[in-house]
């Protein structure tokens, strides 16, 4: 069984499809990390993340052991992965990879933007996570101090409006719901309450087929 979870910045989709893995002891791959990493690898080449030649050979170049590397939740890098994904030939260098996680058994939650619709199309469950973004950036500041990052919480909201702009326009696999998703939104649900909808979402899918 796959699991496409998709959802815009800072939805808490991350952390659900962690946890619900964890529930149907399936793996668990946080697409946006990928983005992430070859982000971070123009950063720290000192490249523009919009030169799109130099962002191509950083996705075709990128090393699946570093998706772990906590620096890439830096705030400047989910805006720099935002930019590179932005170009189909990144995301195409990146659809392999992607493919293959989700197909090995027994089954796998993969969640980003693009994966009930362009990932995995045939995804057996779909989720889209949705929170108002006042919420998102109260969240996303909380994780961010948490990790010791001195943010200002305006700031944190003005770069996830800016990123789902960008994320929802641009021409290739934008963000989007699927036709056949379940929408949930956790704007008002804690973890404990959206991992609780989320396992109900997949329990009746489970029980029409
Ligand atoms: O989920 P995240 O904040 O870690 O994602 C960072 C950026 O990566 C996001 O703004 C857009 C891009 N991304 C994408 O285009 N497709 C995905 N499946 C996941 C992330």
């Amino acid at each position: 069984m796959i699991i496409a979870i998709d959802g815009p910045a800072a939805s808490g989709k991350g952390t659900l499809g962690k946890r619900l893995a964890a529930h149907y002891h399936f793996r668990h791959l946080d697409t946006g990390v990928i983005y992430r990493a070859v982000a971070k690898a123009l950063l720290d080449a000192g490249a523009d993340p919009a030169d799109e030649a130099r962002a191509i050979a950083a996705a075709l170049e990128l090393d699946p052991e570093k998706f772990g590397h906590p620096a890439l939740k830096a705030r400047a890098i989910g805006e720099a992965a935002s930019v590179v994904s932005t170009f189909p030939k990144v995301r195409e260098a990146l659809l392999t990879f992607q493919r293959q996680f989700a197909s090995e058994p027994p089954g796998a939650v993969l969640d980003g933007r693009d994966i009930g619709t362009v990932i995995c199309p045939n995804a057996e469950v779909k989720i889209f996570v949705e929170a108002d973004p006042v919420v998102r950036a109260r969240r996303r500041t909380l994780e961010a101090r948490a990790r010791g990052e001195e943010v200002d919480e305006a700031v944190v909201l003005a770069d996830i409006l800016k990123r789902d702009e960008r994320d929802r326009n641009r021409p290739v696999a934008p963000l989007k719901a699927a036709a056949d998703a379940h929408v949930l939104d956790n704007s008002n649900l804690d973890i404990e309450a959206g991992l609780k909808a989320a396992i109900a979402i997949v329990e009746s899918v489970k029980a029409r087929s």
